[in-house]
Order: C-alpha cells, then sequence, then structure tokens
C-alpha cells in the first residue's frame, strides 16, 4: 500500500474508520490512542481478521506518533463524546485540548497531510485545528455533513420503502440543533421528495435527522460509531482516490454563502487537494436565515476557545 492514513483517537468512531478503510484496501493505516494497549491491541485484532476478510492493507497501533510519518490524511477522532443530557457544545472544554494536543504531535511527521476533524463540537474543533496547525482550508476540514445527509438518507428510504442507493439527501450548516436538512434538495431516484412525501413526513424526517445523534447517544448511553465511521471513510476515499466528489463538510467559509470566517456544513469538492472548491447553490431567504443561525451558533463557540 502506497498511502497512509493516520486515525488519532482508537475509540469507537476511530477504529471503525480504521478498520473500514484497512478492509476497503484504501491505504495503510496508523491507529493512534494514548491508552496503553488500546491501539496496539485494536489493530492486531484487525490484522489478525485480515486472512478472512482478505485485505492487504496493514494496521499498525501506537501510543506515539512514530508510525504516523508521512501520511496522506490524518483523520482526528481524539477526545471524548457526549452522554445523554449532554450537548456537543458541552465537550469543548475537553476536546479543544486533546485537538490542540494531536494537531501539534501528527503534524511535523506528516507535513503535507490532510486533516478531516471528527472530534465534537465539531464546527469548533475543525476551528481549533485551523488555528494550532496554521494549514489554509483546503486541508483542513471536517466530517458532519455525511454523516447527516446518511442518517437523512435511511429515514427517507425507510419512509418509502425504497433502496438507499436510490436516495439523496442535503444537510448544510452547523454539526448540531441549528443544522438545515434540505428537502427540495433531497431526492429519489432524483425526484424531489416534496414530490414523495406529505408535509408533516417530510417534518419529522427533518426533525429525525437534526435529533439523530442524540436519539442514539439516548439508547447507547454513548455516541454514535458505525454511521460516523462510514462517513469519515467515504471522504478519506474522495481524497486518496482523487475523486471531485462534492460532499457536505465542514468548510471555512471565506465568503461564500455570504459568510467568512466560520467553519459551517456546506457542499464541496473533495480531491487529491483535499477542499478543492466550495460550492455555492441558491437558497431561499428561509434557508439563509437558517444557515446565519447555524453561523451564529457556531460562533458563539468560537469565542470560548482559548487557542
Ligand atoms: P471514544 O471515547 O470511543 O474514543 C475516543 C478516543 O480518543 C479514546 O480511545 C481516547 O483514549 C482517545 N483520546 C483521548 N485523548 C487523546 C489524545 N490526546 N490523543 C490520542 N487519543 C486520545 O469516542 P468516539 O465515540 O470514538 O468519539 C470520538 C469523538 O468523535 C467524540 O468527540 C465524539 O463526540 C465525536 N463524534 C463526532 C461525530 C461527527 O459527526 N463529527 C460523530 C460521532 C462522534
Ligand atoms: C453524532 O451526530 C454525536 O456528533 C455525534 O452522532
Amino acid at each position: 500500500m502506497k498511502q497512509k492514513v493516520t486515525v488519532v483517537g482508537a475509540g469507537n468512531v476511530g477504529a471503525t474508520a480504521a478498520q473500514r478503510i484497512a478492509e476497503k484496501e484504501l491505504a495503510d493505516v496508523a491507529l493512534i490512542d494514548i491508552i496503553p494497549g488500546v491501539p496496539q491491541g485494536k489493530s492486531l485484532d484487525m490484522m489478525e481478521s485480515a486472512p478472512v476478510e482478505k485485505f492487504d492493507a496493514r494496521i499498525v497501533g501506537a501510543n506515539d506518533y512514530d508510525v504516523a510519518k508521512g501520511s496522506d490524511v490524518v483523520v482526528i477522532t481524539a477526545g471524548v463524546p457526549r452522554k445523554p443530557g449532554m450537548s456537543r457544545d458541552d465537550l469543548v472544554a475537553t476536546n479543544e485540548g486533546i485537538v490542540a494536543d494531536v494537531v501539534r504531535k501528527v503534524l511535523p511527521g506528516s507535513p503535507d497531510a490532510i486533516l478531516i476533524i471528527v472530534s465534537n463540537p465539531l464546527d469548533a474543533m475543525c476551528e481549533v485545528a485551523r488555528r494550532v496547525s496554521k494549514l489554509p482550508r483546503e486541508r483542513v476540514f471536517g466530517m458532519a455533513g455525511v454523516l447527516d445527509s446518511a442518517r437523512m438518507r435511511w429515514f427517507i428510504a425507510d419512509a418509502l420503502n425504497v433502496s438507499v442507493e436510490n436516495t439523496h439527501a442535503f444537510v448544510l450548516g452547523g454539526h448540531g440543533d441549528t443544522m438545515v436538512p434540505l428537502p427540495r434538495f433531497s431526492t429519489v431516484a432524483g425526484i424531489p421528495i416534496p414530490e414523495l412525501l406529505p408535509k408533516e413526513k417530510i417534518d419529522a424526517i427533518v426533525k429525525r435527522t437534526r435529533d439523530g445523534g442524540a436519539e442514539i447517544v439516548n439508547l447507547l448511553k454513548t455516541s454514535a460509531w458505525y454511521a460516523p465511521a462510514s462517513a469519515v471513510v467515504e471522504m478519506v476515499d474522495a481524497v486518496l482516490k482523487d475523486k471531485k466528489k462534492i460532499l457536505p463538510c465542514a468548510a471555512y467559509l471565506q465568503g461564500e454563502y455570504g459568510m467568512k470566517d466560520v467553519y459551517l456544513g456546506v457542499p464541496v469538492k473533495l480531491g487529491a487537494k483535499g477542499l478543492e472548491q466550495v460550492v455555492e447553490i441558491a437558497l431561499t431567504p428561509e434557508e439563509k436565515q437558517a444557515l446565519g443561525k447555524s453561523a451564529d451558533a457556531v460562533r458563539e463557540l468560537f469565542r470560548i476557545l482559548k487557542v
């Protein structure tokens, strides 16, 4: 394998993402965590599944960053997840220090890496990584929209009893209570869902999408990882294969959508250079207002950052 992906945080999201990246033979994987034995044990267990799963990518676990050297992509999942009753924002103080520490340690050995941030609160942690790394926005962006859209796609497929492959969904804004699912850009086999589902049903899907993270936290008493890991892997795949794929990601806006100096979920083109373009779509006044509200919520968090 020529390409290398480092996943920092060998917990639920990180370990599952590492497993899927290796199983798909997208890259060799360095899996890093602060808990002694955990990244080593998980990576050894995954490698012992390789003969059965038939993948030849290597996963190496460690507590330091030597194995991460020369990474093409670094996925940061280190941090604490939320517990029932907590919002993603409650995690700022703890995860800010962790994300800053990880960026400082991983970048010297991988100066050309693209950073994909996962730790919550997502949009604020992207800003922490951007400030600490001083990298251009092309190389620091976050995973949330792919997950939120995947959740919405599943709810649409379930409501209409159609293949998930027929569905497409569009979710903009911050990864929080103010996210903006857009039904008119959400389709089944190209048909916008307002033509297929009654308004009450769509409203329920929008609400469930917005509350999708909390729904899982309430069931599992910790946050989701299977769908988040899948979302990470789709982004890693787009970058490593230079796919020029349009995906909703947390991007540092510099005038697009009328906003500046804020991370927000918008459609972007992902390729070998990372975030290669922010794709602007025309929004209705209501959608613009909802996106503005979402940006205000993200900026509130930026104000309490210490980095
Ligand atoms: P987890 O608790 O299972 O794993 C986190 C891992 O990070 C732990 O193994 C911990 O030891 C490690 N860690 C902590 N400090 C570290 C450091 N300084 N260096 C290296 N590793 C360190 O948590 P989980 O469920 O994997 O979630 C990880 C993060 O991702 C959380 O902040 C969670 O809220 C967030 N998340 C974000 C999503 C999104 O859509 N952006 C979706 C799901 C989770
Ligand atoms: C999620 O949406 C908690 O951000 C995490 O599942």
